[in-house]
Parts: C-alpha cells; structure tokens; sequence
C-alpha cells in the first residue's frame, strides 16, 4: 500500500480534457495564436494541413491545464472543450470534478454569459473578461500607466493593514532578458529532472514529488519545456516586468497579502487595456539565485512572490470563458 502510493507520485494516472477544433471554421495558417500561445505547448502545428492539434508532450499523453487560453484567442470560436485535469489515483490530489462552466452570477438563471453581460458591474465583467495574455507588442508601458496599477496594489487590504508588500518594475527590456535566461537555467535543471523516462531519475523525481507534493505535480514542467524551445522566453516578450516582493516578517499571512495586492494590479492593468500574465517560474527561480537577488537589491526577509508581465496584448483575450466548478456549501437560517 504504502510502496504504490511512491509508485504513483510521480506521473500519476490522470485524466485530461478533451480538445476539438472545427476546421470547417478555423482560418489556419493565418492566424495560429492557439498554437504560438498555448502555455504547455500541448497545442501543436501541423505543416502538413496547416492547422493546429494537440499531442502530448515529454513523453506525456496530454499537458493541457484547462486554461481555456485558445478558446479565448481564437478569432474564428472553432475551438471547444471539454472534461478536465484529474488525478485518478496516487499521492497528488485533485479537489473537484472538472466540472465547467460559464460564470453564473445569477443564482437563478442558467443562461450564457453573453445574455446577461450587460446587467454587470464593470468590476464584474473586467473580472471574467480578465485572461492572461501570452504574446505582447513590442510598444513599451508609459511609466505613468506602471505606476497607475501598482497604485491599485497598494490600496488592497492587508491583514493588520500591514501592507507587507513592495514592487520592482522594471521596463529595461535587456534586464528582464537576463532574468528569463538565468531563471531558466536553474528551472531547466527540475524540467530535465522530470521530464526524462531514465530510470534513476524518474527514481528521483518519484521520492522528491513525495514530498514536495505542491511544487511536484506534472503539469508545470510542461510550460517550461515550451519556453525551453521558445529561446527561455518565459515572459512572452513583456515589455514590462513587475516583482511583487512580501516582507516575510510581518504578522498573520503576507502571501496571502501579497497575492490580494497582485490581483489588484492585474485587474487595473485589464481595465485599463493592459495584458498581463503571472509568472511563478521567476518568482521561484529567484530564490535559486543569491546574485540576481542582490542585483535588485532584494534582501532577507524581503522574497519574490510572484512577477507579473505586463504589455499591449499582439492578440485580444478579452474574453469570459468556462471555468470548473468549485463547491459551495451553504449553512443558510
Ligand atoms: C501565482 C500564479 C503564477 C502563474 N505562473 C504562470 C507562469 O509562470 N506562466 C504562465 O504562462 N502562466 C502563469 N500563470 C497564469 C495561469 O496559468 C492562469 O491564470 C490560469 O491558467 C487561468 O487562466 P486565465 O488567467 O487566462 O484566466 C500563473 C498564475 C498565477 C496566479
């Protein structure tokens, strides 16, 4: 019993969601944002009919995350998608049911989002709209327009109102360069690891996801491999990179805190027509590298919680789009 729960630590059975593309509608080579912007790189081009379809990657059946990323850049809506990522045995654990749907927000009618829209709030419809956007113009961010959603951040709330938090932007687009390149190579170092059928490392890769179990399920390794083949792009030429840094002495729970302020900056930016996307390699990958800290002036007990590329998006994801359920219990008079 206990041996097969090691047996299944690593790659664990799963199941996948189930993709399909309606060539009858997709404009093929003359668009292919599914294809260049697919975070796992699941999503793969066939020269040959000059369209997309999805094969696994590393060895792996399927690497897909349910981010629902092509559906939200597709020009032409031929893509559709269904079931989702879970674990069906072994060490890991999937909370829910891969159940998707559209955002509700009317408890009383199930219709699509597109008919109740318009009833919003803009902070309602900023916050389903909202995706993370993975190919940017090269057009840099005015400083003033930085400055403006970081300001959004420092007005979220904070346990003790502590605000244990501070920001590094960065527009210097040879720095956040150097900070993919040296990332990658100590990411590449766990992608190697565990992305490689040898048997001594999958020996490895085994015994460290039994006890790393947050840092080790198998679908964050497959994003590092495409930005491996991407020339270490990890931040999908961004402009404009800003470090969310939490003070790691204060009271009560400065990641969460962090994490508030962060969604407070994404937001501003997607209202403001800005596209971000969260990166959590770099933000991990700092901790690995004692130099890039000190070049940014980071110290104990200051830590990199999360970074946050920010851009004009080359393509619209201003798009709502399925999300799984999750559960609710009420305890209702
Ligand atoms: C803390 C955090 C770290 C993330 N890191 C990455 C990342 O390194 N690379 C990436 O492409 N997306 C990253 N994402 C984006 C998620 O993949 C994305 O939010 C999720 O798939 C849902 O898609 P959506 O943002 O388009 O709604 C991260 C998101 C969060 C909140």
């Amino acid at each position: 019993m206990m041996f097969e729960r090691y047996r299944k630590a690593y790659a664990p059975e799963a199941t996948w969601p189930q993709w399909n593309n309606d060539k009858e509608t997709c404009i093929g080579s003359k668009c292919r944002f599914c294809f260049e912007t697919c975070p796992t790189g699941t999503i793969k081009w066939s020269s040959k009919t000059g369209m997309p379809y999805v094969a696994g990657v590393g060895g792996f059946d399927k690497a897909c995350i349910n981010c629902y990323n092509c559906i939200a850049v597709c020009p032409s809506h031929s893509i559709s998608m269904s079931g989702g990522y879970k674990v069906i045995s072994g060490r890991y654990k999937t909370a829910k049911d891969s159940v998707l749907r559209e955002p509700m927000p009317f408890q009383d009618r199930n219709v699509p989002y597109s008919e109740i829209e318009k009833e919003l709030t803009e902070v309602e419809r900023v916050i389903y709209r909202r995706r993370s956007n993975r190919i940017f113009k090269d057009t840099p961010v005015p400083e003033a327009l930085l400055h403006r959603i970081m300001e959004a951040g420092r007005y979220s709330p904070t346990a003790g109102n502590n605000m244990p938090f501070m920001f590094v932007a960065i527009t210097d687009t040879k720095l956040i360069r150097e900070i993919e390149v040296r990332s990658m190579k100590i990411l590449q170092w766990f992608k190697n690891l565990y992305l490689n059928p040898n048997l001594f490392k999958r020996i490895i890769s085994t015994v460290m996801s039994y006890f790393m179990v947050n840092q080790m399920d198998q679908r964050p390794f497959f994003p590092l491999d495409k930005a491996a083949r991407r020339d270490s792009n990890l931040f999908y030429g961004a402009p404009a990179l800003i470090l969310i840094l939490m003070y790691k002495r204060c009271i009560s729970d400065p990641n969460l805190d962090a994490g508030i302020c962060a969604q407070n900056i994404v937001l501003t930016a997607h209202a403001l027509g800005l596209g971000t996307c969260y990166n959590g390699y770099a933000a991990t990958a700092f901790g690995y590298l004692p130099g890039m800290r000190k070049k940014f002036g980071i110290k104990y007990p200051w830590k990199v919680v999360t970074t946050i590329a920010v851009g004009y998006a080359k393509v619209k994801t201003d798009r709502a789009v399925p999300r799984e359920d999750i559960p609710v219990r009420w305890f209702t008079r």
